[in-house]
């Protein structure tokens, strides 16, 4: 593979030399790129001897016209960012290019990106680091690390540089984070039959059902896609769809499937409640006095699947509240015996029924919690895919 090892000014730079060798050693061509501060810790003499080719510091040299970055992106298969300061990867996510590196980094395909932070633990956990990484990661992005341990500002935590080895296997490991087996999606709203021209339904557009199933098997997940009535069309061969129409045929088609998977993600927007009665024809007006319909609780097909889980199965289930959020999601997590909870919120401009963009927090069983920010369905989808799979 043709890759670039990106280097940024922290001190675990002085490892960079050992990654550019490594990978050579496993018969990959490396360019080397840095930014001015990196060379405060390693030498471009060092980088040009182990790399064997010029480094790429700088915009304008030997390049008049400053377009070496496009030539570089053009030549790159694969961009390794190691280190990745704080400082570059709030760059990347706001789209900032002021350097060489910074300029290559926005000129390639997300997907063709590792970043292999290394910081300070406070600067790790800060929420601007974590939710510019939860961004990257979104748009396609790739890290390894950071370890745990030793930091050179004296202190111990997260925030150690992967060992080039370690990168060296996350390059090899190819795309994203790869998902095995059989997965279960629902997806769209239930419509649920008063006679044979009526019925009982809600806006679910089925948009981010259909962006998990599309996530999951772009990560390599056989997916079977069960969903309710939608416009929707599916495009990855590794999807299998199943169409259904009411709460119950979709508890049918879901409860036959899931004995066979190894984690389902529950999106649709279930009805709760059905007609008790569903009449084969069209019913007649009758009188003046309005009508009242009786209704009956439709089975709960996500905790159906919770109390038949398997060790080694995965449950996530999503959660759309409108007061005490958090505190009613965790407590459906419980219930409903889940790995992890995506809650909606409602309260975002944006986000919800129909948009195309959504604003989701992730909270797992062992109570840890991932927010994003608002984005795309699609890329709400692939983080989703990468935090529960
Ligand atoms: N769900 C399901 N079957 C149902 C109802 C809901 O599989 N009959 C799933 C949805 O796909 C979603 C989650 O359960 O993953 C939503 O659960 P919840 O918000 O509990 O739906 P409600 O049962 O409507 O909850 P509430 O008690 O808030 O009304």
């Amino acid at each position: 593979m043709r890759i670039i090892v990106g280097i940024t000014g922290g001190i675990a730079a002085y490892k960079a030399p050992e990654l550019v060798r490594q990978l050579k050693k496993r018969g990959h061509e490396v360019r080397c790129a840095a930014t001015a501060h990196a060379l405060e810790f390693v030498t471009r003499p060092t980088l040009e001897t182990v790399s064997e080719a010029p480094l790429y510091c700088d915009l304008f040299a030997g390049n008049a016209h400053g377009t070496e970055h496009i030539s570089l992106k053009d030549w790159a298969e694969l961009l390794v960012v190691a280190p990745a300061t704080a400082n570059i990867i709030g760059k990347a996510a706001s789209g900032i290019a002021d350097d060489a590196l910074s300029t290559l980094l926005l000129a390639m395909a997300p997907e063709r990106v590792l970043l292999a932070p290394a910081m300070n633990s406070q600067m790790w956990a800060h929420p601007a680091v974590q939710r510019n990484l939860q961004q990257l990661k979104a748009w396609g992005m790739r890290t390894v690390g950071p370890a745990e341990g030793a930091l050179a500002c004296g202190t111990n935590g997260p925030g150690r540089m992967a060992e080039p080895t370690e990168i060296a296997d996350a390059v090899a490991n190819g795309e994203r984070k790869a998902v095995g087996g059989k997965w279960l999606v629902t997806a769209g709203p239930t419509y649920e039959k008063i006679d044979s021209v009526r019925f009982i339904g809600n806006y679910s557009s089925g948009k981010m059902g259909f962006a998990l199933a599309e996530a999951l098997a772009e990560a390599g997940a056989d997916v079977e896609l069960v969903s309710g009535p939608t416009h929707l069309t599916v495009s990855h061969p590794r999807i299998r769809r199943t169409d259904v129409e009411s709460a119950r045929e979709m508890y049918a088609a879901a409860t036959a499937l899931w004995p066979t998977c190894q984690g389902a993600i529950l999106s649709a927007a279930v009805a709760d409640y059905r007609p008790a009665t569903q009449a084969d024809h069209k019913l007649k007006k009758q009188g003046s006095d309005g009508m009242t319909l009786e209704l009956v609780q439709n089975p709960d097909i996500l905790a159906t699947l919770g109390s038949s889980k398997q060790t080694g199965q995965r449950l996530v289930g999503f959660a759309l509240e409108t007061n005490d959020e958090l505190q009613n999601a965790e407590k459906k997590l419980q219930r409903k015996n889940l790995d992890y909870i995506v809650l909606n919120s409602l309260r975002d401009a944006g986000a919800g029924f129909g948009v195309d963009t959504n604003k989701v927090t992730i909270l797992s069983a062992d109570g840890s919690r991932t927010e994003s920010p608002l984005m795309s369905k699609r890329e709400i989808a692939r983080l989703i895919v990468q935090e529960v799979t």
